[in-house]
């Protein structure tokens, strides 16, 4: 029996996890975020509300669930209680049922004027992150200087070290980036009254998920961003700071492999990037417009358009393989509706040689073209169809294509942004 089950993204994130993560979670015990921060921005639409999520899992949204927001998380206080009241508003509460690894690091505001200022400094080279504070907190892990949730805990040694981080900080942001400095006492100011409220919350969330698992109880990973975004195996420098990638579950948890029974990757029907780096299906046309309208393709975090492109098949596989999926649910097919044609990218050829490729070495992007196979499209809406069997002919004859590439099964299809938008082909939960 799957119990526990991985929801991450093949692409480069918004890939549609959050209501997958919410569809699923109905039926689980447990939901953890384990990588990124809120930089991510899962949208779901329950009852035709529209709820944002950036740090809070997807699945607290079923209030029997409880959420973790593990180690491998870097957060900020207050936008974690930003969410917490946005939720109180659609009378969600977290109260007793939210969960923060006190190893987690902090993003404070000296991570969110570094990552500014760098971006200003960097020009036309800019990565074009969030601007959260993501990058500098992961940082200050790796350096080993980050402040934590635990440390929350003790408020004289957090102001002593945050009073010397922040000095830190100032010389650079000063003096190299020329860049306004912060003020420590300011900055604590704003977090001590943050610390009440999310005192009862942190916890060795390692030990709580070894206990879960042990009394058998069902945990749903939920990851963020998308596979070309890991900082390992994304597209560098032109990445996230965490592995979003399956690794990121195990380190971001310290649950251990063995125990992830069942890896989901969610994939578009279709593909979108925010922000800059490489894109070889990329588009700048009309089938460009006809996803950014239909598919509503604006960042949930930063409302910038994102860049659409063809499903690329290449990548895609190359994510079954990172991953260990052991299968795929696809996104958002009822947006290729009404094109006449749909294109799927299966390799790359190199410009100046004419090689085929079938994945291009970081710095050979800029020298390759997609290779697509053409297929007929459908007339017929997919939006809203619940049975495989409803689909139009042409639609099924992309999604048999899609398993027949990437050699694993797709077991769940989205048709909408509804929670009840799905076709469950298989119950992975069996
Ligand atoms: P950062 O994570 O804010 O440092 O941004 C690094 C890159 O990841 C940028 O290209 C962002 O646009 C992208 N990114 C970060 N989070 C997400 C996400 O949740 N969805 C899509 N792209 C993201």
């Amino acid at each position: 029996m799957n119990k526990n089950i991985v929801i991450l993204g093949t692409q480069w994130g918004d890939e549609g996890k959050g209501k997958i993560v919410d569809c699923l979670s109905s039926d689980s015990s447990y939901v953890v975020r384990y990588q990124g921060g809120h930089n991510a921005g899962h949208t779901l639409v329950v009852d035709g509300k529209k709820i944002i999520l950036h740090l809070i899992p997807s699945g607290l949204l079923h209030d029997n669930i409880i959420g973790i927001i593990s180690n491998g998380v870097v957060v900020s206080p207050s936008e974690l209680i930003k969410e917490i009241k946005m939720l109180e508003t659609h009378n969600i509460s977290v109260n007793k049922r939210l969960f923060i690894s006190n190893s987690s690091p902090l993003i404070l505001q000296y991570h969110i004027e570094m990552d500014i200022a760098r971006e200003k400094k960097l020009g036309i080279s800019a990565l074009g992150t969030t601007g959260r504070g993501i990058g500098p907190a992961y940082e200050d892990k790796i350096a080993r200087r980050a402040l934590r949730i635990g440390d929350l805990k003790d408020e004289k040694t957090l102001s002593m070290r945050l009073e010397k981080i922040v000095s830190y900080y100032n010389h650079q942001l000063v003096s190299f980036y020329k860049h306004k400095p912060v003020d420590y006492k300011i900055i604590l100011r704003d977090l001590l009254p943050t610390i009440d409220i999310i005192y009862d919350m942190i916890k060795d969330t390692t030990s709580i998920l070894q206990k879960a698992i042990k009394d058998k109880k069902k945990i749903v990973f939920e990851g963020a961003q998308g596979s070309f975004l890991d900082i390992d195996h994304g597209t560098y420098p032109y990445v996230t700071s965490s592995n979003s990638t399956i690794g990121g579950v195990i380190t971001g948890t310290g649950v251990g492999p063995k125990n992830l029974d069942y890896i989901l990757g969610v994939t578009k029907a279709y593909s979108t990037r925010v922000g800059y780096g490489p894109f070889p299906t990329e588009l700048f046309d009309n089938i460009d417009k006809h996803f950014s309208n239909k598919g509503h393709e604006f960042g949930s975090t930063t409302g910038r358009k994102r860049r659409t492109g063809w499903l690329d098949t290449v990548s895609l596989c190359r994510s079954v393989y990172i991953n260990s999926l052991s299968g795929l649910c696809l996104t958002k097919l009822d947006v290729l509706d009404g094109l006449n044609e749909i294109k799927v990218c299966i390799a790359y050829k190199n410009i100046h040689t004419a090689e085929i490729i079938s994945y291009p070495d970081i710095n050979e992007w800029e020298n390759i073209i997609p290779i697509y196979e053409t297929y007929p499209g459908w007339t017929r809406k997919t939006l809203g169809i619940k049975k495989i069997k409803d689909l139009p002919y042409e639609a099924r004859n992309y999604i048999n294509r899609i398993e027949e590439i990437t050699q694993i099964p797709i077991d769940i299809i989205s048709t909408g942004p509804d929670r009840s938008d799905i076709i469950l082909v298989r119950d992975i939960f069996y």
